[in-house]
């Protein structure tokens, strides 16, 4: 795992200001009201915030930006980061005004003087899900970061009522961060075998952790899931994850991932350029498992089973060819037209899995997908299909709430008959138009009628160029807060 920089609420301590090492973070209004602290930084710095706040460099300030003043005199800290907020923000105005913190702490401590700030657990969050780096394997940067592991104290005026409050969200952040760890990590460590492993360590924080090897799953008849596998050295798996928070009896929520560790398109090869991408094509799976410790970690008051299909896509003479013909484990038949439509091969038999065994009150499946989602949305929008409106306004609902771009896309019959095989139940394929839907259609025929269904494909969203407000480029964590939200509004017994 990768670090969660330890975070801590105190009481106000305006001594603290003059005296704490690191930086100092203080509060202004954008209009340019001084809270105590404030008032007290600029009396140590013998008027430097007052200045700051009339110079120009404040009147364009932006809220939720940071203005920092460096070695400020009267001050053992070496900068003060004057963030520009007011009173009553918004969750995720607190959280971006604490991902700007994050951006300028470079692992020294931090000590946040949010006074009586309503939304500081925000805040926090912001801080904590920003500051997240992937450095396991930067050689020259582990042991100084090691050493600078800084970390963050919030002074604020209800210090009890503020870590209670942070108390879930922190649950929710070690979720995001497992999520961007496993989707970051490369394919040759994050094998199929070492993904299962990591799995099975939730059984620590109370998750039930069972581990489906190769012989059992052609036992089960999980042959479209086996096929994609099957040119590997690395054996196919399925993990299953069980929370039990809620009544007894209750069905659960379902969550199923795609986890192919690598996708390199079997004989149906991909091209070179862009290849390595390819390592996070387990996304799903990392957000059903992101997820997971999430809920175990906050002890939410739901029934929530996880499903991860993991398997490697790779070509070899052993690899299932273009035209094979599988039976699923539901039992129609697929012609594999193309093996580099394997996500749906996996997800189907695992999907399938989920309702024989656990006859879910709902099904969620998680999968980077297709090229072709990126073509219509990009990297802002997850698109979200689902054969039940109440399941999936709820969902939208809930990514909104916790700033998620997901966006819904239709399905419909003519989308369907493109699946249509010469030779078998359907093909994996229905050729270039609508990509995304066809592949969405495809799993629609391995969902039971009365289950109510949101297929999310992340293939966007899952792993960015660019920073995003609350993440450094890399993993994202897409999905971890509003699947944990959705399960929060809908599913929590009270
Ligand atoms: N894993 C890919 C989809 C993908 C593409 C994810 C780019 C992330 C970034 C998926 O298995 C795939 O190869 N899909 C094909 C489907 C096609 C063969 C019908 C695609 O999108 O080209
Ligand atoms: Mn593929
Ligand atoms: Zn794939």
């Amino acid at each position: 795992m990768s670090h969660l920089t330890p975070i801590t609420f105190q009481p106000a301590d305006i001594g603290a200001i003059s005296t704490a090492t690191g930086r100092v973070a203080i509060l202004v209004t954008p209009e340019g009201k001084m809270g105590q602290a404030a008032r007290r930084a600029n009396r140590l710095t013998r008027g430097a915030v007052a200045r700051l706040i009339e110079s120009q460099k404040f009147s364009k300030a932006k809220p939720g930006q940071v203005i920092s003043i460096s070695w400020p005199v009267g001050m053992a800290a070496e900068a003060l980061d004057v963030l520009v907020l007011a009173g009553k923000t918004s969750a995720a105005e607190a959280r971006k005004a604490g991902a700007e913190l994050a951006k300028l702490k470079d692992g020294k401590a931090l000590q946040v003087m949010a006074g009586n700030m309503a939304r500081a657990a925000d805040l926090a969050l912001g801080l904590v899900l920003r500051e997240y780096r992937f450095d396991a394997h930067k050689t020259a940067n582990k042991g100084a970061d090691a050493a600078e592991a800084g970390e963050i104290v919030i002074c604020h005026s209800r210090a009890d009522e503020m870590s209670a409050a942070f108390a879930p969200l922190l649950a929710v952040a070690e979720g995001v961060h497992m999520t961007r760890d496993l989707v970051n990590e490369p394919a040759n460590i994050l094998t199929t075998s070492e993904f299962a492993e990591r799995l099975v360590e939730m059984a620590d924080i109370g998750l039930e952790v069972e581990v489906l090897d190769e012989d059992q799953l052609a036992e089960l008849g999980m042959r479209t899931l086996l096929c994609v596998g099957q040119g590997s050295d690395s054996p196919s798996k399925v993990v299953v994850m069980q929370w039990k928070g809620g009544d007894k009896d209750a069905a659960p929520l379902a969550l199923v991932g795609k986890g192919v560790v690598f996708d390199t398109g079997g004989i149906s090869l991909k091209l070179a350029a862009g290849m390595e991408e390819m390592t996070m094509d387990m996304g799903g799976a990392g957000v059903v498992a992101g997820t997971m410790r999430a809920l175990a970690m906050r002890k939410a008051k739901a029934n929530v089973v996880g499903l991860v299909g993991l398997v490697e896509n790779m070509p070899s003479g052993n690899a299932t060819r273009p035209g094979d013909v599988i039976r699923s484990m539901k039992g129609d038949t697929v012609e594999v037209v193309n093996t580099d439509a394997e996500g749906r091969l996996v997800l189907c038999d695992v999907m399938w899995y989920a309702q024989e065994r656990f006859a879910p009150a709902g099904m969620i499946d998680l999968a980077t997908l297709t090229g072709a989602i990126i073509i219509g949305l990009g990297h802002d929008n997850a698109g979200v299909f689902s054969n039940d409106d109440a399941l999936c306004n709820a969902f939208l609902k809930a990514a909104k709430a916790e700033d998620e771009g997901a966006w819904r896309m239709p399905l419909g019959k003519s989308y369907d008959d493109l699946l249509k095989s010469r030779i078998a139940d359907m093909k994996n394929i229905g050729g270039r138009p609508a990509g995304s839907i066809t592949a969405a259609q495809f799993l629609q025929r391995f969902v039971k009628e009365d289950v109510p269904w949101i297929h999310l494909d992340i293939a966007g969203v899952a792993l960015v160029k660019t920073d995003t407000a609350l993440a450094p480029k890399g993993a994202t964590g897409w999905g971890v807060m509003a699947l944990n939200r959705l399960v929060q509004d809908m599913f929590e017994v009270a």
